[in-house]
């Protein structure tokens, strides 16, 4: 029978607060979604007041010393702490970003932060991005040619050519994008979704690949590919400033020519 309210344990519940230390000089709440699938209990949302005078600039920085200094259990993903590795990303004040590079003070009032919407939840801060990397491998996301002759050393790219992947080779694999994306949130399991198909036209741009019309050919379906409606909610969010909806469209297009 369909269900039409939320399961008992999806509702979020309002947590604990901890409260500042005495003497603290410049407080700011952060409201952190907290679950834990061990404890079998509702996920809730905690309550940490944090003093900025003692805190770095970055809400990476809040949450590190959070974990540090208050409250071990709290658990996210980080590493580079440089907007390079896209390990941070999460929802912050109602959008996906890098913990790392989304400044504190560029929130107004409490800094709520939430998983990347729409994922299964590992823990806390924690999503599920197994499906999202099968996905990302469907495309083989790597340089298909033929071996170089004997004597060759190098694939040559003209400038030209190299400026075609300008606009794709940054992207960091954060999953802002595609947790971002209504049509992936619907059809997550089907939909490539908006950063593994810029993958996919990273490589399908690349002068160096030989396997473009295979690449083509194994988008080609009404899912993977064709699910993108164009509502761009992946370009507005990227941390990256990229644009997944311009690589999508190329693909698009590129599909149309085969056929011309
Ligand atoms: S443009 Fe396409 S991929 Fe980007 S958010 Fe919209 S539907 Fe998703
Ligand atoms: S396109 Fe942008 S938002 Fe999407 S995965 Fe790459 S860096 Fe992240
Ligand atoms: S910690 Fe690496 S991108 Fe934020």
């Amino acid at each position: 029978m369909v269900e039409f309210t939320l399961p008992k344990n999806s509702k979020v519940k309002k947590g604990r607060t901890y409260e500042a230390k005495a003497g603290a000089k410049k407080v700011k709440k952060f409201s952190i979604y907290r679950w834990d699938p061990e404890k079998g209990e509702n996920p809730r949302m905690d309550t940490y007041e944090v003093d900025l005078a003692s805190c770095g600039p970055m809400v990476l920085d809040a949450l590190i010393k959070i974990k540090s200094e208050t409250d071990s259990t709290l658990t996210f993903r980080r590493s580079c702490r440089e907007g390079i590795c896209g390990s941070c990303s999460m929802n912050i004040d109602g959008t996906n970003t890098l913990a790392c590079t989304k400044a504190i003070d560029d929130v107004c009032g409490d800094v709520k932060i939430t998983p990347l919407p729409h994922m299964q939840v590992v823990k806390d801060l924690v999503p599920d991005l197994k499906g999202f990397y099968a996905q990302l491998e469907s495309v083989e996301p790597w340089l298909k040619a033929d071996p170089l002759p004997a004597g060759s050393k190098e694939r040559l790219q003209s400038p030209e050519e190299r400026a075609k992947l300008d606009g794709l080779y940054e992207c960091i694999l954060c999953a802002c994008c595609s947790t971002a994306c209504p049509s992936y949130w619907w059809n997550g399991d089907k939909f490539l979704g908006p950063a593994v198909l810029l993958q996919a036209y990273r490589w399908i741009a690349d002068s160096r690949d030989e396997a473009t019309a295979e690449r083509l050919e194994a988008l080609e379906d009404p899912f993977k590919l064709y699910r993108c409606h164009t509502i761009m909610n992946c370009a507005k969010t990227c941390p990256k400033g990229l644009n997944p909806a311009k690589a999508i469209a190329e693909i698009k297009k590129q599909v149309a020519e085969r056929h011309a």
